[in-house]
C-alpha cells in the first residue's frame, strides 16, 4: 500500500519536474535533468560516485546538474574553487534555501544561515569565543589533553582487537561538550550515549539515499519516510541542549564564562534589546549546529587516520621515532611541539587529505548574478564545491592517489602545506572549527602513537580504504590491534 502511494508520488513529481525545468542562458553544461533524476530513481548508490565522475570528465571543471527543479553548479579543481570561493568571496558565500539542512536547522544557527548580518554576527562570535576558549591560550589544550587518558585506558583494555568507532565518537563528542557546555561526560553517561546515538543515526540516514529523495522530490517530504527520523532526532537533541541552557542560566556567574553557553549569555546581556540577532532560540540552534558539524566529522577523521596508520607500519614507526626523539622524558605533548615534528605533521595532514571527510563541503549559493570561467550563473544557484577533486587533483600533488606523507614534505624534509589542501573548504565560509580540529588531531595522535603500537589483525584480510559514500565520508568498519610500546615513557 505505502509502496503504491510512493510510486504515485514519484511519478507525479517526475512529470512536474519534466515540465518545470528551464536552463538559464550561458549556464555551465551538464546532463539533462531527467538523466540525473533517472539515476537517482534507481537508487544505485554503489554506482553513483562513478556516474558523477563520468559527468565531470564529460562536461569539464564547472558543470551543472539539477537537484529536482533547482539548478546547481559543481566546482572541480583548485582553479575553479579559488576563483569562486576566494576571489568572488561575497558572490559565492550564500547558502541554498529549501534543502533538508535548512529545514533541520530552521535556517537559524550558523551553517545554513544565509550570508548576511545574522551569519556575520554569529560567525564573528564563534571565532572570538573559540579563540578565547584557549585556541590561543592553554585551556583548549588542557581540555583536549584531559580527554585522552580515557581513550588510552579503553585501548589498553581492548583485548585482541577493537573497533574504534564508538570510542572516537565519544572522545570527539566530549571535546565538543567541554567547549560548549564546560563539562565532559563519562563514557557510560546517559546524556552522552543518548546524544551520540541520535547524532550517529542522523548521519547514517542523512548520508543515504533518503536525503537525495528529500532534495529532489519536495512532494514526498510529508510522507512517513526515514528522513522523518532525522527531524525527530534533531528535536530530541534540541530539547536536551535547551535543558543545558536553562541549567547554565541558573548556575552562571556573569562575566566569568566557563564555556560557550556562558559566553553567549554574557554577550546577549551586553547587547540587551539592541535588535541584534542573539537570542535563546539562536543559542540552542547554534549549539546544535556546532555539535552536528564538529562531532561526526572529527570522529570520522580519526577513524580514517587509524585505518591508514594501522596498515602503514613504516609510516607509523617513523612517526614514533620522531615523537620519541622530540618529547624525550617530557610527560605530555603540547601543540607547540608540532613545529619540531615535520614528519608527524605531514602524516596528520596526509591523513586528512585521504580521509576527505566532507567531500562536497556544505553547499553554497550565489548571492547575485555572476560569471565564472566564462559561464553566467544567476543569483540563487546552488554551488557544490567538490573538495575531493582538489584534494586528489593530479596537477597539485606529488602522489595524488596514494597515502604518502611526502605530499607535505619538501626536499629538505620540512613540512609544507600545498594550496590544494582544503579539507575545510576556503573563503569566508571556511570551517571555523579548523583550529580546534588541528589541535585535537595532533594531541590525540601523538599521545596515542607514543604509547601504543597499532597493528592490522592477521585475520582481517586486505584493508578496504574506499569510504562509505555519502555527505560525510566514513571508513568502512574495521578492527585494529593495540599493543603497549615497550619504549613508552608512560
Ligand atoms: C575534521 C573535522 C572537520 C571537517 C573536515 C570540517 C569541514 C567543514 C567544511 C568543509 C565546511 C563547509 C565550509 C563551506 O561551506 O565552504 C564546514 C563548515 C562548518 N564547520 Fe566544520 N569541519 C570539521 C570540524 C568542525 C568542528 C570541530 C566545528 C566546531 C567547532 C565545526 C564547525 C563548523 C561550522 C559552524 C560550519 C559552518 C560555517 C559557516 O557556514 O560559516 N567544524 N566544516
Ligand atoms: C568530485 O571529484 C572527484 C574526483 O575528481 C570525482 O570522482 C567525483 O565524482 C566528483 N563529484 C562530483 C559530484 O562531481
Amino acid at each position: 500500500m505505502l509502496g503504491s502511494v510512493i510510486l504515485f508520488w514519484i511519478s507525479f513529481s517526475f512529470l512536474f519536474l519534466l515540465f518545470r525545468t528551464k536552463r538559464p542562458k550561458n549556464f555551465p553544461p551538464g546532463p539533462r535533468p531527467i538523466q540525473i533524476f533517472g539515476n537517482l530513481l534507481q537508487l544505485n548508490l554503489e554506482s553513483l560516485p562513478n556516474d558523477l565522475k563520468k559527468l565531470s570528465e564529460r562536461y569539464g571543471k564547472v558543470y551543472s546538474i539539477y537537484l529536482g527543479r533547482k539548478p546547481a553548479v559543481v566546482l572541480n579543481g583548485l582553479q575553479a574553487m579559488k576563483e569562486a570561493l576566494v576571489t568572488q568571496s561575497v558572490e559565492f558565500a550564500g547558502r541554498p534555501k529549501g534543502l533538508m539542512l535548512n529545514h533541520l536547522t530552521k535556517d537559524t544557527g550558523k551553517t545554513m544561515a544565509k550570508h548576511g548580518p545574522v551569519w556575520k554576527e554569529h560567525r564573528r562570535f564563534a571565532l572570538t569565543t573559540l579563540w578565547n576558549f584557549g585556541l590561543g591560550k592553554r585551556s583548549m589544550e588542557g581540555r583536549i589533553l584531559g580527554e585522552i587518558p580515557y581513550i588510552a585506558s579503553q585501548l589498553e583494555n581492548s583485548g585482541k582487537a577493537i573497533d574504534p568507532q564508538i570510542l572516537f565518537h565519544k572522545a570527539t563528542f566530549n571535546v565538543m561538550c567541554m567547549v560548549l557546555l564546560g563539562t565532559r561526560f563519562t563514557h557510560d553517561d546517559e546524556f552522552l550515549q543518548q546524544n551520540i546515538h541520535l547524532l550517529r543515526e542522523m548521519s547514517r540516514i542523512s548520508n543515504g539515499p533518503w536525503t537525495m529523495i528529500y532534495e529532489m522530490l519536495p512532494l514526498l517530504r510529508y510522507l512517513p519516510l526515514p528522513f522523518q527520523k532525522v527531524f525527530q532526532n534533531m528535536n530530541m537533541i534540541r530539547k536536551s541542549l535547551a535543558d543545558q541552557v536553562s541549567q547554565h542560566k541558573e548556575s552562571r556567574v556573569p562575566g566569568e564564562p566557563r564555556d560557550l553557553i556562558n559566553c553567549y549569555l554574557d554577550e546577549m546581556e551586553k547587547r540587551g534589546d539592541d535588535g541584534s540577532s542573539f537570542s535563546d532560540y539562536q543559542l540552542v540552534s547554534y549549539l546544535l549546529d556546532i555539535l552536528f558539524a564538529g562531532t561526526d566529522t572529527s570522529a570520522n577523521t580519526l577513524l580514517s587516520a587509524f585505518l591508514y596508520i594501522t596498515t602503514h607500519p613504516d609510516v607509523q614507526e617513523r612517526c614514533q621515532k620522531e615523537i620519541d626523539e622530540v618529547l624525550g622524558e617530557k610527560e605530555q605533548a603540547t601543540f607547540e611541539d608540532r613545529h619540531r615534528m615535520p614528519y608527524t605533521q605531514a602524516m596528520i595532514h596526509e591523513n586528512q587529505r585521504v580521509a576527505d571527510t566532507a567531500p562536497l563541503a556544505v553547499f553554497h549559493a550565489t548571492t547575485k548574478d555572476t560569471r565564472l570561467m566564462g559561464y553566467d550563473i544567476p543569483k540563487g544557484t546552488i554551488i557544490i564545491p567538490n573538495l575531493t577533486s582538489v584534494l586528489s587533483e593530479e596537477s597539485q600533488w606529488k602522489f595524488p592517489h596514494d597515502f604518502n606523507p611526502s605530499n607535505f614534505l619538501n626536499d629538505e624534509g620540512q613540512f609544507v602545506k600545498p594550496e590544494a589542501f582544503m579539507p575545510f573548504s576556503a573563503g569566508p565560509r571556511l570551517c571555523p572549527g579548523e583550529g580546534l580540529v588541528r589541535m585535537e588531531l595532533f594531541l590525540i595522535l601523538v599521545t596515542l602513537l607514543r604509547r601504543f603500537k597499532f597493528v592490522w589483525p592477521g585475520d582481517a584480510g586486505v584493508p578496504d580504504y574506499t569510504p562509505i559514500f555519502g555527505a560525510n565520508h566514513t571508513p568502512k568498519p574495521y578492527r585494529m590491534g593495540v599493543r603497549l610500546r615497550s619504549s613508552s615513557v608512560q
